[in-house]
């Protein structure tokens, strides 16, 4: 790795990590995505915008979220310590919301007229409705049928917050057709619309900026860990649906050498089906939705039909900051199917008190199955991206228990 170039200093100008990444755009599109790097470059570095930010997410978000030790899972596991970072009890529930106030924030200061984005579990639309809410434009969130009707207090919650929800019928009717529903929006006046992209995807200058918004997550627990343990934990593993809450762990880690970071994907049914969304272990490096990065195809070459119970992971492209750090192996990436899941939904909920989201509780299984290899000094640092209300009555359904 001594030949790669800083991490800090990724992407270079024209959004590339390595081969990944870019501006796969209309040269009229590219325009404008310069105009927002442009103003993204000028807001981050004024004063007013960053005491703003930080204010928000101090007396709005509730930050830092809390480091919790999972004593009664370690030990029941018996293992290695399972440790949380808590972006479960962020308002909304989510880290979504850590992103979604940068982007509000940005579009306001644009003086854009409307934002508008695809939301999959529903968790980036409740984010990005009330973040919208808060500074005052218009939000438009495209989602699937499919997933309306999955996650249905998400779709209530954005009602009451007041953004405008556009039901997506085509394909699947999941998280792919809502990124090409809002897309197509977007597209019939980008000077005045502004995309607030849900994930560490889409042409530059989105995948680094949502990464500069969620890397708070990666700053305040390198930081709590040092001062509750005095050390760094030996692992740290998030789910991976386009990568914003895993990368916004990783980036304060990515120097820590020592620390081995665990990228974790659905592999839904069995890897071995068609009904899996493991983009970086079982794609190959493609294009969409304006970026190079690991895609996974069909036989004719156009992204595949994707499946994970967790609606916020099935997608079938991953960001491009992702496919870099896979190649050159800084992360490594492992899957965990749907049945996996939902053991360690209902594990974590009845050891320890805490409904995980479906997405996140792919991260609590992959923790679940490395705990038991390692003696008790090991520490696992799990990024508990979200909270799993949203996912109750349908997991109730499926087991049985409503
Ligand atoms: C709670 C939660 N975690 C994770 C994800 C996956 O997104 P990302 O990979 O961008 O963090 C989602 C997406 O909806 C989510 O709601």
């Amino acid at each position: 790795m001594s030949n790669t170039p800083s991490f800090a200093a990724m992407p270079n100008e024209e959004g590339f990590f390595g081969p990944y990444g870019g501006q796969l755009v209309p040269p009229e599109l590219k325009a404008i995505m310069d105009d927002i790097n442009q103003a993204y470059e000028t807001i981050r570095n004024k004063d007013s915008f960053k005491t703003e930010l930080a204010d928000l997410f101090a007396h709005y978000v509730g930050r830092p979220s809390p480091i919790f030790h999972a004593k009664r899972l370690s030990q029941k596991l018996g293992g290695a310590q399972i440790h949380l970072k808590r972006e479960d009890l962020n308002h909304t529930g989510a880290h979504k919301i850590n992103h979604c106030l940068g982007e509000a924030l940005l579009a306001k200061y644009m003086g854009k007229t409307k934002v508008l984005a695809e939301t999959g579990a529903g968790q980036h639309g409740v984010a990005l409705a009330t973040a919208c809410a808060l500074v005052g434009i218009p939000c438009e969130i495209h989602m699937g049928q499919s997933d309306i009707v999955k996650e249905h207090p998400n779709v209530t919650k954005m009602k009451i917050l007041g953004a405008t929800l556009v039901p997506v019928t085509q394909g699947a009717a999941t998280l792919k057709e809502a990124v090409d529903s809002a897309f197509e929006e977007y597209l019939k006046d980008p000077q005045h619309f502004f995309y607030a992209i849900g994930s560490v995807v889409g042409p530059h200058p989105f995948p680094k900026m949502v990464r500069d918004f969620q890397s708070i997550i990666g700053k305040e627990a390198r930081q709590q860990f040092l001062t509750q343990h005095n050390t760094l934990p030996n692992y740290i593993a998030a789910c991976v649906g386009g990568g914003s809450n895993a990368i916004g762990m990783f980036t304060a880690f990515l120097n820590d050498s020592a620390v081995k970071l665990v990228g974790v994907e659905p592999a839904g049914e069995g890897l071995n089906t068609q009904r899996h969304s493991a983009t970086l272990t079982k794609g190959k490096p493609g294009e969409i939705h304006g970026m190079a990065c690991y895609v996974l195809a069909d036989d004719e070459g156009n992204p595949a039909e994707v499946h994970s119970i967790a609606s916020g992971l099935d997608y079938p492209g991953v960001g491009p900051q992702h496919s870099y750090l896979k190649d050159i192996g800084r992360v490594d990436y492992h899957s965990v199917t749907d049945e996996e899941c939902l053991n360690a939904f209902m594990e974590l909920s009845r050891v320890e008190g805490i409904i995980p989201a479906l997405e996140s509780a792919h991260a609590v299984a992959w923790a679940m199955r490395e705990a038991p290899k390692h003696g008790s000094d090991v520490n696992i640092l799990v990024n508990l991206s979200g909270r799993g209300d949203k996912d109750a009555d349908y997991v109730a359904e499926r087991l049985g228990l409503a």
